[in-house]
Protein backbone atom coordinates (compact mmCIF):
# COMPACT_ATOMS: atom_id res chain seq x y z
CA UNK A 1 0.00 0.00 0.00
CA UNK A 2 1.57 3.33 -1.39
CA UNK A 3 2.23 5.94 1.82
CA UNK A 4 -0.05 8.89 2.19
CA UNK A 5 0.28 12.54 3.36
CA UNK A 6 -3.24 12.25 4.85
CA UNK A 7 -3.38 11.14 8.75
CA UNK A 8 -5.81 8.78 9.83
CA UNK A 9 -7.56 11.03 11.86
CA UNK A 10 -7.86 13.44 9.06
CA UNK A 11 -9.34 10.37 6.64
CA UNK A 12 -11.62 9.31 9.50
CA UNK A 13 -13.50 12.93 9.95
CA UNK A 14 -13.61 12.80 6.13
CA UNK A 15 -14.63 9.54 5.54
CA UNK A 16 -16.88 10.03 8.35
CA UNK A 17 -18.63 12.69 6.76
CA UNK A 18 -19.36 11.55 3.42
CA UNK A 19 -19.56 7.80 3.88
CA UNK A 20 -16.78 5.17 3.11
CA UNK A 21 -19.99 3.26 1.14
CA UNK A 22 -20.29 6.35 -1.29
CA UNK A 23 -16.63 7.01 -1.33
CA UNK A 24 -15.45 3.36 -2.42
CA UNK A 25 -17.79 4.16 -5.26
CA UNK A 26 -16.14 6.71 -6.53
CA UNK A 27 -12.28 5.54 -7.17
CA UNK A 28 -9.86 6.30 -9.76
CA UNK A 29 -7.03 4.51 -9.28
CA UNK A 30 -3.07 5.16 -9.52
CA UNK A 31 -0.84 3.62 -12.03
CA UNK A 32 2.47 2.22 -13.14
CA UNK A 33 3.58 2.00 -16.50
CA UNK A 34 5.80 -1.59 -16.86
CA UNK A 35 6.59 -1.19 -20.81
CA UNK A 36 5.92 0.97 -23.10
CA UNK A 37 5.54 5.01 -22.01
CA UNK A 38 5.80 7.43 -24.88
CA UNK A 39 5.60 4.46 -27.13
CA UNK A 40 2.15 3.75 -26.38
CA UNK A 41 0.78 6.80 -27.84
CA UNK A 42 1.73 5.66 -31.06
CA UNK A 43 -0.74 2.86 -30.74
CA UNK A 44 1.59 -0.07 -29.87
CA UNK A 45 0.59 -2.34 -26.75
CA UNK A 46 1.84 -1.38 -23.02
CA UNK A 47 1.71 -3.49 -19.93
CA UNK A 48 0.44 -1.47 -16.61
CA UNK A 49 -0.46 -1.99 -13.15
CA UNK A 50 -3.12 0.18 -11.07
CA UNK A 51 -1.65 0.15 -7.70
CA UNK A 52 -3.77 0.26 -4.16
CA UNK A 53 -4.10 3.62 -3.75
CA UNK A 54 -6.91 5.96 -4.94
CA UNK A 55 -8.36 9.45 -5.34
CA UNK A 56 -11.90 9.57 -4.69
CA UNK A 57 -14.58 12.14 -5.39
CA UNK A 58 -17.51 13.41 -3.48
CA UNK A 59 -19.84 15.75 -5.43
CA UNK A 60 -22.64 17.67 -3.78
CA UNK A 61 -25.14 19.66 -5.85
CA UNK A 62 -27.04 23.38 -5.24
CA UNK A 63 -29.11 25.47 -6.60
CA UNK A 64 -26.77 28.82 -6.65
CA UNK A 65 -24.54 28.35 -10.10
CA UNK A 66 -20.75 28.04 -9.82
CA UNK A 67 -18.38 25.09 -9.35
CA UNK A 68 -16.32 24.95 -5.96
CA UNK A 69 -13.54 22.38 -5.89
CA UNK A 70 -11.74 21.34 -2.37
CA UNK A 71 -8.87 19.45 -3.34
CA UNK A 72 -7.93 17.60 -0.31
CA UNK A 73 -5.46 14.78 -2.10
CA UNK A 74 -2.01 13.89 -0.53
CA UNK A 75 0.71 15.70 -2.88
CA UNK A 76 4.30 15.89 -3.55
CA UNK A 77 5.80 20.18 -3.27
CA UNK A 78 4.89 21.80 -6.26
CA UNK A 79 2.65 19.13 -8.03
CA UNK A 80 -0.49 20.86 -7.34
CA UNK A 81 0.51 24.30 -8.08
CA UNK A 82 2.43 23.25 -11.64
CA UNK A 83 -1.03 21.45 -12.08
CA UNK A 84 -3.49 24.18 -11.52
CA UNK A 85 -4.29 25.42 -14.59
CA UNK A 86 -4.69 21.41 -16.05
CA UNK A 87 -6.74 20.06 -13.32
CA UNK A 88 -9.20 23.12 -13.76
CA UNK A 89 -9.55 22.68 -17.99
CA UNK A 90 -9.61 18.39 -16.60
CA UNK A 91 -12.79 19.03 -14.34
CA UNK A 92 -14.27 21.51 -16.81
CA UNK A 93 -13.81 18.57 -19.50
CA UNK A 94 -15.08 15.66 -17.59
CA UNK A 95 -18.20 18.27 -16.81
CA UNK A 96 -18.95 18.93 -20.17
CA UNK A 97 -18.56 15.54 -21.41
CA UNK A 98 -21.39 14.45 -18.77
CA UNK A 99 -23.24 17.66 -19.36
CA UNK A 100 -23.17 18.98 -16.28
CA UNK A 101 -23.54 22.87 -16.62
CA UNK A 102 -22.32 24.97 -13.84
CA UNK A 103 -23.99 27.93 -15.13
CA UNK A 104 -26.94 26.52 -13.99
CA UNK A 105 -26.50 24.06 -11.12
CA UNK A 106 -23.98 24.74 -8.07
CA UNK A 107 -20.88 21.88 -7.78
CA UNK A 108 -19.18 21.02 -5.14
CA UNK A 109 -16.54 18.56 -5.81
CA UNK A 110 -14.27 17.25 -2.54
CA UNK A 111 -11.37 15.14 -3.94
CA UNK A 112 -9.22 13.11 -1.76
CA UNK A 113 -8.00 9.75 -1.08
CA UNK A 114 -4.63 7.88 -0.15
CA UNK A 115 -2.68 8.71 -3.71
CA UNK A 116 0.00 10.95 -3.18
CA UNK A 117 -0.31 12.91 -6.50
CA UNK A 118 3.08 12.84 -7.94
CA UNK A 119 4.34 13.20 -11.90
CA UNK A 120 4.07 9.35 -13.43
CA UNK A 121 1.27 7.79 -10.84
CA UNK A 122 -1.48 8.87 -13.05
CA UNK A 123 -3.12 11.42 -10.70
CA UNK A 124 -4.71 13.25 -13.34
CA UNK A 125 -6.54 10.38 -14.85
CA UNK A 126 -7.45 8.59 -11.22
CA UNK A 127 -9.03 12.47 -10.49
CA UNK A 128 -11.14 12.33 -13.44
CA UNK A 129 -12.34 9.08 -13.28
CA UNK A 130 -13.23 9.52 -9.84
CA UNK A 131 -14.91 12.64 -10.80
CA UNK A 132 -16.68 10.52 -13.85
CA UNK A 133 -17.53 7.71 -11.15
CA UNK A 134 -19.08 10.79 -8.26
CA UNK A 135 -20.94 12.31 -11.05
CA UNK A 136 -22.52 9.36 -12.00
CA UNK A 137 -23.80 8.27 -9.18
CA UNK A 138 -25.42 11.63 -7.47
CA UNK A 139 -27.07 12.50 -10.94
CA UNK A 140 -27.87 9.76 -11.75
CA UNK A 141 -26.12 8.35 -14.81
CA UNK A 142 -25.80 4.64 -14.41
CA UNK A 143 -22.47 4.81 -16.40
CA UNK A 144 -21.32 1.41 -17.54
CA UNK A 145 -17.59 0.79 -16.96
CA UNK A 146 -16.41 1.62 -20.38
CA UNK A 147 -18.38 5.45 -20.00
CA UNK A 148 -16.82 6.24 -16.74
CA UNK A 149 -13.44 5.10 -19.04
CA UNK A 150 -14.68 7.45 -21.61
CA UNK A 151 -15.55 10.34 -19.21
CA UNK A 152 -11.95 10.12 -17.83
CA UNK A 153 -10.37 9.99 -21.40
CA UNK A 154 -12.14 13.42 -21.97
CA UNK A 155 -10.78 14.69 -18.57
CA UNK A 156 -7.52 13.45 -19.39
CA UNK A 157 -7.51 16.12 -22.38
CA UNK A 158 -7.39 18.96 -19.39
CA UNK A 159 -3.96 17.88 -18.32
CA UNK A 160 -2.30 16.10 -21.61
CA UNK A 161 -3.77 17.27 -25.22
CA UNK A 162 -3.74 13.78 -26.86
CA UNK A 163 -3.34 11.20 -23.93
CA UNK A 164 -3.01 7.32 -25.27
CA UNK A 165 -5.95 6.72 -22.87
CA UNK A 166 -3.53 4.24 -20.51
CA UNK A 167 -3.35 6.20 -17.46
CA UNK A 168 -7.88 6.07 -17.22
CA UNK A 169 -7.82 2.95 -18.62
CA UNK A 170 -5.99 1.63 -15.17
CA UNK A 171 -7.50 4.21 -13.02
CA UNK A 172 -10.95 3.08 -14.25
CA UNK A 173 -10.20 -1.05 -14.12
CA UNK A 174 -7.36 -1.49 -12.03
CA UNK A 175 -5.21 -4.74 -12.17
CA UNK A 176 -2.32 -5.22 -14.63
CA UNK A 177 -3.56 -4.41 -18.01
CA UNK A 178 -2.18 -5.03 -21.44
CA UNK A 179 -3.18 -1.74 -23.23
CA UNK A 180 -3.30 -0.74 -27.20
CA UNK A 181 -4.37 2.62 -28.23
CA UNK A 182 -6.23 2.45 -31.26
CA UNK A 183 -8.13 4.93 -34.17
CA UNK A 184 -11.44 3.79 -32.29
CA UNK A 185 -12.34 2.38 -29.37
CA UNK A 186 -9.01 0.98 -27.20
CA UNK A 187 -7.93 -2.65 -26.91
CA UNK A 188 -6.69 -3.49 -23.77
CA UNK A 189 -7.08 -7.16 -21.32
CA UNK A 190 -6.44 -7.59 -17.69
CA UNK A 191 -3.42 -9.96 -17.37
CA UNK A 192 -3.90 -12.82 -14.75
CA UNK A 193 -0.41 -13.01 -12.86
CA UNK A 194 0.99 -15.95 -11.01
CA UNK A 195 1.70 -14.09 -7.93
CA UNK A 196 1.39 -9.89 -6.88
CA UNK A 197 4.61 -8.26 -8.22
CA UNK A 198 6.18 -6.16 -5.42
CA UNK A 199 7.51 -3.02 -6.51
CA UNK A 200 9.31 0.03 -4.90
CA UNK A 201 9.03 3.31 -6.40
CA UNK A 202 10.78 6.46 -6.10
CA UNK A 203 9.82 10.55 -7.13
CA UNK A 204 12.65 12.38 -8.34
CA UNK A 205 11.02 14.90 -6.79
CA UNK A 206 10.36 17.07 -10.20
CA UNK A 207 6.78 17.60 -11.44
CA UNK A 208 7.04 16.98 -15.10
CA UNK A 209 4.31 18.61 -18.06
CA UNK A 210 3.30 15.21 -20.10
CA UNK A 211 1.92 17.95 -23.28
CA UNK A 212 5.67 19.46 -23.54
CA UNK A 213 7.15 15.84 -23.45
CA UNK A 214 4.85 14.12 -25.39
CA UNK A 215 5.45 17.07 -27.76
CA UNK A 216 9.20 16.72 -27.87
CA UNK A 217 9.03 13.12 -28.40
CA UNK A 218 6.48 13.65 -31.31
CA UNK A 219 8.93 16.56 -32.45
CA UNK A 220 11.95 13.96 -32.60
CA UNK A 221 9.75 11.28 -34.05
CA UNK A 222 8.59 13.63 -37.37
CA UNK A 223 12.77 15.14 -37.55
CA UNK A 224 14.00 11.14 -37.40
CA UNK A 225 11.30 8.97 -38.13
CA UNK A 226 13.80 6.17 -39.30
CA UNK A 227 15.19 6.47 -35.36
CA UNK A 228 12.17 6.31 -34.15
CA UNK A 229 10.88 3.29 -36.14
CA UNK A 230 14.03 1.28 -35.35
CA UNK A 231 13.27 2.20 -31.81
CA UNK A 232 9.57 1.22 -31.80
CA UNK A 233 10.57 -2.12 -33.22
CA UNK A 234 13.19 -2.94 -31.03
CA UNK A 235 10.38 -1.50 -28.40
CA UNK A 236 7.98 -4.27 -29.56
CA UNK A 237 9.82 -7.15 -29.51
CA UNK A 238 11.03 -6.46 -25.77
CA UNK A 239 7.56 -5.98 -24.95
CA UNK A 240 6.96 -9.64 -26.14
CA UNK A 241 9.40 -11.08 -24.26
CA UNK A 242 8.39 -8.77 -21.34
CA UNK A 243 5.19 -10.31 -21.42
CA UNK A 244 6.01 -13.82 -21.96
CA UNK A 245 7.58 -13.35 -18.56
CA UNK A 246 5.11 -11.60 -16.79
CA UNK A 247 3.04 -14.38 -17.94
CA UNK A 248 5.08 -17.18 -16.79
CA UNK A 249 5.70 -15.27 -13.35
CA UNK A 250 9.65 -15.18 -14.05
CA UNK A 251 10.61 -12.38 -12.38
CA UNK A 252 14.28 -12.35 -13.62
CA UNK A 253 13.68 -12.34 -16.94
CA UNK A 254 11.02 -9.45 -16.74
CA UNK A 255 13.57 -7.23 -14.40
CA UNK A 256 16.26 -7.88 -17.29
CA UNK A 257 13.46 -6.76 -19.55
CA UNK A 258 12.31 -3.44 -17.37
CA UNK A 259 16.45 -2.96 -17.86
CA UNK A 260 15.92 -2.94 -21.40
CA UNK A 261 12.84 -0.19 -21.08
CA UNK A 262 14.79 1.73 -19.21
CA UNK A 263 17.61 1.69 -21.84
CA UNK A 264 15.30 2.95 -24.78
CA UNK A 265 13.61 5.48 -22.16
CA UNK A 266 17.38 7.07 -22.29
CA UNK A 267 17.68 6.86 -25.91
CA UNK A 268 14.02 8.35 -26.69
CA UNK A 269 15.85 11.14 -24.23
CA UNK A 270 13.01 11.01 -21.57
CA UNK A 271 14.76 9.48 -18.99
CA UNK A 272 17.11 12.24 -16.99
CA UNK A 273 19.98 12.49 -14.71
CA UNK A 274 17.78 11.76 -11.11
CA UNK A 275 15.83 8.85 -12.79
CA UNK A 276 18.88 7.32 -14.03
CA UNK A 277 20.86 7.99 -10.27
CA UNK A 278 17.52 6.34 -8.97
CA UNK A 279 17.54 3.80 -10.97
CA UNK A 280 20.93 2.48 -11.13
CA UNK A 281 20.65 2.92 -6.93
CA UNK A 282 17.71 0.25 -6.91
CA UNK A 283 19.67 -2.02 -9.01
CA UNK A 284 23.32 -1.79 -6.73
CA UNK A 285 20.42 -2.14 -3.43
CA UNK A 286 19.35 -5.91 -5.06
CA UNK A 287 16.49 -5.02 -7.22
CA UNK A 288 16.04 -7.19 -10.29
CA UNK A 289 15.27 -4.74 -12.86
CA UNK A 290 13.90 -1.11 -12.67
CA UNK A 291 13.40 1.51 -15.02
CA UNK A 292 11.67 5.06 -15.19
CA UNK A 293 7.62 5.13 -15.01
CA UNK A 294 5.20 7.86 -17.35
CA UNK A 295 6.03 10.91 -18.48
CA UNK A 296 10.13 11.06 -17.60
CA UNK A 297 11.87 13.74 -17.62
CA UNK A 298 11.21 13.52 -13.60
CA UNK A 299 8.17 12.07 -12.31
CA UNK A 300 8.71 8.46 -10.92
CA UNK A 301 10.82 5.37 -11.33
CA UNK A 302 9.63 1.89 -10.58
CA UNK A 303 12.10 -1.07 -8.86
CA UNK A 304 11.22 -4.94 -9.39
CA UNK A 305 11.74 -6.69 -5.73
CA UNK A 306 11.11 -10.42 -5.47
CA UNK A 307 11.12 -10.36 -1.80
CA UNK A 308 10.15 -8.53 1.14
CA UNK A 309 13.73 -8.14 2.00
CA UNK A 310 14.85 -7.23 -1.14
CA UNK A 311 12.40 -4.61 -0.81
CA UNK A 312 13.51 -3.05 2.23
CA UNK A 313 16.80 -2.88 1.22
CA UNK A 314 15.73 -0.97 -2.16
CA UNK A 315 13.05 1.21 -0.14
CA UNK A 316 15.79 1.82 2.60
CA UNK A 317 18.56 2.84 -0.67
CA UNK A 318 16.08 5.15 -2.72
CA UNK A 319 15.02 6.87 0.45
CA UNK A 320 18.65 8.37 1.15
CA UNK A 321 18.03 9.89 -2.47
CA UNK A 322 14.34 10.45 -3.33
CA UNK A 323 12.66 12.60 -1.48
CA UNK A 324 9.67 10.18 -1.93
CA UNK A 325 9.32 6.44 -1.83
CA UNK A 326 6.72 4.18 -1.52
CA UNK A 327 6.28 0.19 -1.80
CA UNK A 328 2.78 -1.32 -3.49
CA UNK A 329 1.97 -4.62 -5.14
CA UNK A 330 0.51 -5.19 -8.71
CA UNK A 331 -1.79 -7.67 -8.81
C1 LIG B 1 1.90 8.97 -19.25
O1 LIG B 1 1.53 8.28 -18.06
C2 LIG B 1 2.19 7.99 -20.34
C3 LIG B 1 2.59 8.62 -21.68
O2 LIG B 1 2.83 7.51 -22.56
C4 LIG B 1 1.51 9.49 -22.25
C5 LIG B 1 0.26 8.73 -22.67
O3 LIG B 1 0.30 7.54 -22.85
O4 LIG B 1 -0.77 9.41 -22.83
C6 LIG B 1 3.86 9.42 -21.56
Amino acid sequence: MADTGETPAAKRARHAAIGERVLAQCRGYGKLILFGEHFVVYKVPALVGAVAAYTDCDCEFSEAPGLVVVDERPAVPQYKVKKAAEGQEAIQLTLKHLNVDTTKHGVKLTFGGDLCCVSGIGASAAQVVSLARALGRELPLKLSEDEVNAAGYEGEKGYHGTPSGIDNTAATFGGVLRFCRTDAAPLFEKKQLKAPIRIVYASTGITASTTEVVSDVRAKRDADPAWFAGLLKTYEALLARGEAALDAGDLKTLGACLDENHALCQQLTVSCPELDNLVDAARNAGAIGAKMSGTGRGGLMIALTPTEEVQDAVKAALSKLAPQVWTTFLA
